[in-house]
């Protein structure tokens, strides 16, 4: 996933702090960052914000997305109402590598409130620059949707 594309990004706002970092990171690592929102540290919903970065994903105006709430939990469970969306959250960069190789998820989800500040970056690093693993774990991902 290391070729330049377009990457969304969508936070609440217990994840506006993180999703500003990781939305300049991106623009300065040459991919194009979406952003779905919110705009500030004010109150807001997370599937505001879930449901148009997964249409936007499903539609393939996007290649992957980021998106930020307090536990991980909301974002999730809101992004993976929507067929052929893979979020998974991560909290460390070994998940972030596992999330990919694995359940070759296209949204990374951190949980904002829950994860050391100077792992951040190496997390979102850590999804865009590793692959799925395919094999067994094809055969595991095409049974997730129904
Ligand atoms: C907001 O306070 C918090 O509930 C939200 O960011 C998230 O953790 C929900 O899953």
């Amino acid at each position: 996933m290391t070729d330049k594309l377009i990457i969304g990004v969508a936070t609440d706002h217990a994840g506006y702090a993180c999703k500003e970092i990781v939305r300049k990171y991106l623009n300065r690592q040459g991919f194009s960052a979406h952003d779905f929102g919110c705009f500030s540290t004010e109150s807001a919903d997370y599937p505001d914000t879930a449901h148009p970065l997964a249409e936007a994903l499903q539609r393939h105006a996007i290649s992957a997305g980021f998106a930020f709430c307090g536990t991980g939990n909301g974002m999730a469970m809101a992004l993976n109402r929507h067929r052929g969306i893979r979020a998974g959250i991560a909290w460390t960069p070994e998940l972030s590598e596992v999330i990919r190789s694995h359940n070759n998820a296209n949204i990374c989800v951190i949980p904002a409130r829950y994860i050391e500040a100077d792992e951040l970056l190496v997390i979102v690093e850590t999804f865009l620059q590793t692959d799925f693993e395919g094999g067994r774990h094809l055969r595991r991902i095409e049974k997730i949707d129904i």
